[in-house]
């Protein structure tokens, strides 16, 4: 391990931590910074490379972020990603102005296959472009190494300096090349070895928290969903016996799953996590008793399960510290993220804090993204069906139970809803679909069991295909595994006399059926 890095000075892109992301796929460390980030604290990290990603910006403009021009003169490659690229241009003395119109989507540049940044790629490359500004002129000592039917200058580059510019994003996967560019830059410009791995993060990050922690106490909240409970484990590697795990169970979880958390994380589990359940399953029903509005569900479970962690925390006593899982997609969806604009606002996000009494929050996974976070709880030993557990609400059941929560239809839910689960696995389509369960309509009709009429409620089973989970289509699954599943509800889930399957895509539905 040669402690290399590579970072990425954020100015306000959507596609920063992707760029990051790519540059981990090469081997290589990555760290995201503002773009305020003093260039003091810069040399001290001493990068491999700095590379400056795109933002809504036009670099002529007064306030516009920008950097000092030292940066370049630094000996350390740098390069620039669309207003990264013009950025630099402009500091350096070359021109970048408005062009009459935006250039747009999968674009066809022409690369100059002798320039390092492209080696190995192909003389016509297809890209992706998204800009108004153009670079018009190159500042000196730069060449014009890319250029599309547009845009002049598609790319430019000092070699000499290692000082490299491109208007196009060879982050996004549209970019057919684009990962190979940026390996070129990280391991052949910037000469990085490429020996990170996914072990390297769990290291650096121990150490890291340790260092932070010093001795001090720390408070988790572990709901057994894969972000925690990395999270957790994480911190339980790195702290030990300084932290303490509070895991609340508000009853609304799928079957048997407050004690499958407890068999992992609990005094017979594999983890020393100081682990606390709360079992506060009536508290909840209680609370929710009557409520069908699907946002008062929402608020009710949230600040109950709030009110009993700051219960529990307040016997604790005060802590230094206060463990989330937040992880990037989370930050990107609550606008929190650096420095891209607002997307929407999300759930697990900046809820708990004001309520405990803490001094600094942790966030382990703030930079990763899910799938990076899974190999992570992996390279922890994590149990592989917590790690590719599938999503699952905050709020639990409380929302997949149309109308009123009772603990009748908790059960109903649960029961319908390992049945179907138990037969997606036997099908062999758990890894195929991303998202599945069944939810309780609050919609009770006739039907006829043995000889006798029932009024009983319909379930209905959801699966979903997604990437993103912004959008998603119902996913074709065979109608004899749907029977099968079907049959077995009716059978064995008292109340049920009928199963329906949900074909809405989102939008125009959501993924949850609440
Ligand atoms: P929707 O229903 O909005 O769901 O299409 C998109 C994804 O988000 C999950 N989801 C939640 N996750 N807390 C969470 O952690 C929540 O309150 C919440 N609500 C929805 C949902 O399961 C799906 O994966």
């Amino acid at each position: 391990m040669t402690g290399e890095m590579v970072i990425v000075l954020d100015f306000g892109g959507q596609y920063n931590q992707l760029v990051a992301r790519r540059v981990r796929e090469c081997n290589v460390y990555c760290e995201i910074y503002s773009y305020k980030t003093p260039i003091g604290k810069i040399k001290e990290m001493n990068p491999k490379g700095i590379i400056l990603t795109g933002g809504p910006n036009s670099c002529y403009e007064e306030d516009s972020p920008t950097y000092t021009k030292e940066l370049f003169e630094l000996g350390i490659p740098v390069l620039g990603l669309c207003y990264g690229a013009q950025l630099m241009q402009h500091i350096l003395g070359g021109k970048v102005e408005r062009a009459e119109t935006r250039e747009y989507g999968k674009t066809e540049v022409l690369v100059d296959t002798g320039s390092q940044l492209f080696h190995n790629v192909l003389p016509s490359t297809i890209c992706w472009m998204s800009h108004f500004d153009y670079i018009s002129r190159v500042a000196p000592g730069f060449t014009i190494t890319a250029h599309t039917e547009n845009c002049p200058v598609a790319a430019a580059e000092n070699a000499t300096q290692g000082l490299y510019a491109i208007q196009f994003h060879p982050e996004v996967l549209h970019t057919q090349e684009g990962t190979k560019m940026l390996y070129n830059f990280v391991r052949g410009v910037c000469g990085c070895a490429g020996d990170w791995k996914m072990d390297s993060f769990v290291e650096r990050s121990i150490r890291e928290i340790r260092e932070k922690v010093g001795d001090g106490k720390v408070l988790c909240a572990l709901s057994g969903g894969v972000d925690s409970s990395v999270a957790a484990v994480l911190l339980a590697k790195a702290v030990g016996d300084q932290l303490t795990c509070v895991f609340v169970d508000h009853g609304l979880l799928r079957k048997n799953e407050g004690d499958e958390v407890e068999a992992v994380f609990g005094p017979e589990g594999d983890y020393d996590l100081n682990f606390i359940r709360v079992n506060a399953q009536q508290r909840f029903y209680d609370k929710l008793a009557g409520v069908s509005e699907p946002e008062r569900k929402r608020k009710i479970i949230g600040e109950e399960f709030i009110r009993v962690f700051e219960e529990e925390a307040k016997k604790i006593g005060a802590v230094d510290f206060l463990v989330q899982g937040t992880i990037y997609p989370d930050v990107v969806e609550s606008g929190l993220g650096g420095e891209s604009a607002v997307i929407k606002s999300h759930h697990n996000v900046g809820g708990l804090p004001d309520y405990v009494d803490f001094k600094e929050i942790i966030e382990p996974l703030r930079n990763l993204f899910k799938d990076e976070v899974r190999k992570a709880g992996l390279e922890l030993g994590l149990p592989e069906y917590l790690v590719f557990r599938q999503p699952f609400p905050g709020p639990g059941l409380g929302i997949r139970i149309i109308g009123d929560v009772t603990e009748e239809k908790v059960r109903i839910v649960q029961d319908a809803d390992a049945i179907y689960r138990e037969e997606i696995a036997n099908a062999g389509l758990d890894k195929e679909i991303n998202q599945y369960f069944a939810a309780l309509t609050n919609m009770r009709s006739v039907g006829v069991m043995g000889d006798e009429r029932t009024y009983d409620y319909a379930v209905a089973l959801r699966a979903v295909k997604t990437i993103d989970f912004m959008t998603a289509e119902a996913a074709e699954i065979p109608f004899e595994v749907l029977n099968k599943v079907m049959n077995r509800i009716i059978n064995e889930v008292k109340g049920v006399n009928r199963v329906m399957y949900d074909l809405t895509s989102k939008p125009p539905g959501t993924i949850e059926f609440e």
